[in-house]
């Protein structure tokens, strides 16, 4: 299974949530160097369970910014968020079985093809025209991941 690489195609503009996307594709490229080494299934649901941790505290974040400015594209983004997360918990109850690599090349083509590239930049786009450039990094709330874990 490929890893993915961050690359400027994948920068949405928006400084919190792209500084967001680095790090979960980092702690996604963990789960697939854990899968490619055939590590045990604890292993592999630890690593998995702290991605979807993180995973699930970024869409929260986006989630809040989405509330506060009134995005009118909300409940689409988030029907997006809640299927994402369902791959990814499907992916955690047998990740040593082989049919089990398939959610997590979904989940990656998906989350990162379509859902960054498509949703999140749609997302930063709208942001960008209602918070005036001025105040715009000020305005950010703070993601409130901790990826010093
Ligand atoms: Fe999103
Ligand atoms: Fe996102």
């Amino acid at each position: 299974m490929k890893r993915i690489s961050w690359d400027g195609r994948l920068e949405t503009g928006h400084t919190v949530i792209d500084a967001d996307h680095e790090n979960l594709v980092h702690l996604f490229n963990q789960v697939v160097s854990v899968a490619n080494h055939h590590a045990g299934k604890l292993v592999c649901n630890r690593v998995l369970d702290k991605l979807i941790r993180h995973t699930k505290a970024h869409f929260e974040f986006e989630e809040r910014l989405m509330t506060e400015y009134r995005y009118p594209e909300k409940a689409k983004h988030m029907a997006e968020h809640e299927a994402l997360l369902r791959q990814a918990l499907a992916y955690r109850l047998d990740p040593s079985s082989p049919e089990s690599r398939i959610p997590l090349i979904e989940l990656s083509q998906h989350w990162l093809t379509s859902h960054m590239l498509t949703s999140d930049k749609e997302l930063t786009e709208f942001l960008a025209t209602v918070v005036p450039p001025s105040t715009h990094t000020n305005a950010q709330p703070k993601s409130p991941l901790d990826f010093g874990e």
